[in-house]
């Protein structure tokens, strides 16, 4: 089972999956790192492991469409079944969302449908949540809108800022994003036309 992971920055649950992989906990292989930032910490991680890395800057190329398209083409190459958005932070133009229907992910820093887009720790704490947390769901052309595969709840404490207690939904992003994985590459969860199917019923 393929994976192809697309990240723009920092890669902490990149490297939850390279970590898991080497500890033989996740039956995957990563078949290339994608960013939008030639100088993500992302790359450096997927280099250090040895994995396949393509960069592109939008600024080379005239528009959204194009610039996902030339993406696109670098991961189709390495042929995933799967592509893991990451600590994605561009926006993907719906052709390449609609072509990659099921088949691509995301992992989003909050208990969606609550507190979309950025700055979720921040939307969290000013809406006073008493719980926050992180969701890995399908994309679909709706920003951080399609189904939900799996959640993590964290509780929200007395004195957190967006540092503390988004320090606190990452430490539980990386099992997420892992387990969610092990649940896909086994097959036992897709998107079906209803919505997310675990072992063939929809959630
Ligand atoms: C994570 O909080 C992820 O949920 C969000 O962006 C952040 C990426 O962190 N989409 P990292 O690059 O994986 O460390």
């Amino acid at each position: 089972y393929r994976i192809a992971v697309l990240a723009s920055g920092r890669g902490s649950n990149l490297q939850a999956l390279i970590d898991a992989i080497a500890a033989g906990d996740l039956p995957v292989r990563i078949a290339g790192v994608f960013s939008d930032r030639p100088d993500a910490v992302a790359l450096q991680r997927a280099e250090q492991a040895g994995i396949h890395t393509a960069a592109l800057r939008p600024r080379d190329f005239a528009n959204r469409l194009e610039f996902d398209a030339a993406l696109f083409e670098h991961i189709g190459a390495v042929q995933p079944d799967l592509i893991v958005c990451a600590g994605y932070m561009r926006l993907l133009s719906e052709p390449v969302v609609e072509a990659n229907r099921g088949r691509m992910v995301n992992i989003h820093p909050s208990l969606l449908p609550a507190f979309k887009g950025l700055r979720t720790h921040e939307q969290a704490l000013s809406a006073g949540a008493p719980v926050h947390g992180a969701s890995v769901h399908f994309v679909t052309p709706e920003l951080d809108g399609g189904p939900v595969i799996a959640q993590a709840r964290v509780p929200v404490l007395a004195g957190d800022d967006a540092a503390t207690l988004g320090a606190r939904v990452l430490e539980r992003e990386h099992p997420l994003l892992v387990e969610s994985l092990r649940l896909l590459a086994g097959g036992r969860i897709r998107l079906g036309d209803a919505g997310v199917e675990l072992d063939g019923a929809t959630l």
